[in-house]
This record gives structure tokens, C-alpha cells and sequence, in this order.
């Protein structure tokens, strides 16, 4: 593994982390192909700029296995499927592993009905949930993808955790890469907190507040007390319709009742939803294309702030973000490179 160091990190290739992932896994009895596919979601996270949701997570999902919460060899199932729509039943598995399955009946139902809605029930973490739906996009769909998390949000006005983080993606097919949102509904993913206590930093203004409710930089703190919702009530009220969507449709649950994202070791009570859009089903597939073209095109062209380099589309930072890494090493601690090798062993 090719290793290099600057003040406060180490630099690992992304190969040489992938394959440490995979044998992790695969000491676990995951499956091959399925250790391959968890590994490089894990690695993808880290090297589009999301180290929140990469290898930093592997100790806790393995927690979920050892403990036997979670299955090493998951047979996911499908138990519903009507028409456009489905539910799948997880089996407890690693939450990749159900999710590609369900991107897989989504991508088939889209194609076959113009849409298709799956909703996933008992599947652990999913990662980051651009993996999914930039995947659908580069086969020609508009991706949608919900998930419910744990409590760790105070909705607007509150000073309690009550929601998660629920995040919300989507992808567009482009004449290139898809563009695509992929964020939290709090300010910032709750593991950007994680990721700066390991780290010893402090957070940024604005992102929690502490146990009193009052403003807090230490992510120690903020843990205690709650995340705040990105863009206040709308953020917030996002979050509570991604709840819905997400936990509500799976016949899962929502708020305070939510489990099996970061508690591994818990009864998974989270739900994700996938839902696929065909354009070329509804108009013409070659003129939406167009369109996301000539948006793409005035928002490149337009007057960039002061201090604003280039304006960038929605998916772009992590292109960029990539490009760097994959050229640089994936940045992690020596601690959390040591934890990792550990289990490896
Ligand atoms: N599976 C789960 O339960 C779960 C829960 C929460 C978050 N997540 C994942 O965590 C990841 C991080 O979420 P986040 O809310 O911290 O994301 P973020 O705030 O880093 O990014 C949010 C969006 O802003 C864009 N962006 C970021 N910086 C930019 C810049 N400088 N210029 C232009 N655009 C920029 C990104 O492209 C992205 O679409 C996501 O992949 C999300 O899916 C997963």
C-alpha cells in the first residue's frame, strides 16, 4: 500500500485501501462480490471528497456483523412488487449490498413502466447515496434515492434530537457524467462531527448546538446536543418528508424510533426509497438531455463571485474532488489506518 505523510495525516492509495476493505469483509465471510461492492462504495465516498462515509465506517459496520445484528451472507428478498412498485425485505444484510439490488429492480422497473418506486426495509447503512443514483443516470434514468437516520437533527424551533440526517440524492443523465445532489438535510452529515473529533478540530458556526441549545464549535458538544437543519425550516421540514418517505413507505420507522444506520448493533428500523424516472417515457429523452445540457452550459457561463474561481453544477465538487485524490492518496488519520489494519488481521 503506498503510503505517504504530511503533518497531521497519511496519504494511502485508494488500491491499497480497497483491498484492505475488501479483506475485512471477506474474513467476515462476506461474499466476494459483495466485499468488492461494499469496499468501493466505502472508497468512492472517501475519494469524491466524502470521508464522512468512508472507511471511516468500517469499524462500526463491522461491529454489526460480529455482534450478529447484521448478516455476513444476506438473502434479500423481494416481498412485495406491484407493478411500478416494490418492497424489499433486507434480511439484515450490509446496506450496499440490498441497495444494488434495489437500484438493479428500480433501473428494470423504470424502463419497464416509465417509473418504478422500491422501497428497502432491514438493510443497514447504505453509504453515500450518490453511489445509486449516479449509477441510474448513467443508465439513462433520473435517480432518486431517500434514507432515515438515527436522531441527531433538532427540527426547526427545537432544541431536541428528533430527526436524522436524511439525506436525499438526485441524478440527471447528462451527454457526460450525470449531474447530481447528494446532502444531508442537516447543515452538515453528522459523520463530518465524527470525522472532526477524530480529527481534534473544531467544526464550523452554524452546523449544531449544544446540549443547552446554545451555538457550539466542538464536536464533542454538538454531538451531545443536536445538528441543526440545513436552511432552517425548509431543511428541517425536508427532513421530515424524507422520514415518510423513506422510513414511513417501508413500513419502517420515523424520528426518535429510528435505528440501524450508525447503531449497528440495533434492530434496523431505518427504510430507504429508490425511485427511478424514465424521461424518454414522459418526452422526448434527447430534449431533457438537452435541457440539463443548456442549464449546465449558463450556469458554467456565468459572472463567478469574487474569490469564485468557476461556478460549479451540482455532482461537480466531487469530480473534482476525485481527480485530486485518485492522483494524491485518500487522506485518513494514522489512528483510523491502524484500527482498519487491525481488523484486517
Ligand atoms: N446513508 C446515510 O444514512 C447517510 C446519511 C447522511 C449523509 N449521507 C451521505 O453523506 C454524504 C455527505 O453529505 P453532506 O450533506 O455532508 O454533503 P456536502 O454538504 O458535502 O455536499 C452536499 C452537496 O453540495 C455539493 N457541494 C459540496 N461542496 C461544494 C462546492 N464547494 N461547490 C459546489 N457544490 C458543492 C455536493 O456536490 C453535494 O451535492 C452524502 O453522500 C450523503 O449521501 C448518508
Amino acid at each position: 500500500m503506498m503510503i505517504s505523510r504530511n503533518a497531521s495525516s497519511l496519504q494511502v492509495s485508494s488500491d491499497g485501501l480497497r483491498a484492505l476493505a475488501e479483506t475485512i469483509f471477506r474474513k467476515r465471510g462476506v461474499p466476494k462480490k459483495d466485499a468488492v461492492l461494499v469496499a468501493d462504495i466505502l472508497i468512492e465516498a472517501n475519494l469524491r471528497g466524502h470521508d464522512s462515509h468512508g472507511v471511516i465506517r468500517i469499524p462500526n459496520w463491522i461491529k454489526g456483523l460480529d455482534c450478529g445484528a447484521l448478516k455476513s451472507v444476506c438473502q434479500p428478498s423481494v416481498v412485495r412488487d406491484k407493478g411500478a412498485t416494490a418492497l424489499i425485505h433486507g434480511d439484515y444484510g450490509l446496506g450496499p449490498v440490498v441497495a444494488k439490488k434495489a437500484t438493479d429492480l428500480v433501473l428494470q422497473k423504470a424502463k419497464n413502466f416509465g417509473v418504478g418506486v422500491v422501497s428497502v426495509r432491514k438493510a443497514s447503512h447504505i453509504g453515500i447515496l450518490q453511489y445509486y443514483s449516479q449509477w441510474l443516470a448513467e443508465k439513462g434514468v433520473i435517480g432518486i434515492v431517500v434514507t432515515n437516520t438515527e436522531p441527531g437533527v433538532a427540527p426547526f424551533g427545537s432544541r431536541q434530537q428528533i430527526l436524522g440526517t436524511n439525506p436525499l440524492t438526485i441524478s440527471v443523465p447528462s451527454e457526460g457524467a450525470p449531474y447530481l445532489v447528494d446532502m444531508s438535510t442537516s447543515v452538515a452529515a453528522r459523520g463530518k462531527i465524527v470525522n472532526a473529533l477524530e480529527r481534534g478540530e473544531s467544526i464550523p458556526e452554524g452546523w449544531a448546538i449544544d446540549g443547552e441549545g446554545n451555538p457550539t464549535t466542538n464536536p464533542t458538544e454538538a454531538l451531545k446536543g443536536a445538528l441543526l437543519p440545513a436552511g432552517g425550516a425548509k431543511g428541517s421540514a425536508l427532513a421530515i418528508m424524507i422520514d415518510f418517505l423513506a422510513g414511513g413507505l417501508a413500513g419502517g420507522s420515523v424520528g426518535t424510533k429510528v435505528s440501524g444506520t450508525m447503531n449497528t448493533d440495533q434492530e434496523i428500523t431505518k427504510g430507504d426509497m429508490f425511485l427511478a424516472i424514465d424521461p424518454g417515457s414522459i418526452g422526448s429523452k434527447r430534449r431533457f438531455v438537452g435541457c440539463v445540457e443548456e442549464l449546465a452550459s449558463e450556469i458554467h457561463n456565468s459572472q463567478p463571485l469574487p474569490g469564485t474561481e468557476m461556478v460549479l453544477m451540482p455532482g461537480e465538487f466531487e469530480r473534482i474532488q476525485k481527480k485530486k485524490n485518485l492522483k494524491n492518496g485518500i487522506d485518513i488519520t494514522e489512528k483510523l489506518l491502524t484500527e482498519i489494519q487491525k481488523l484486517a488481521e
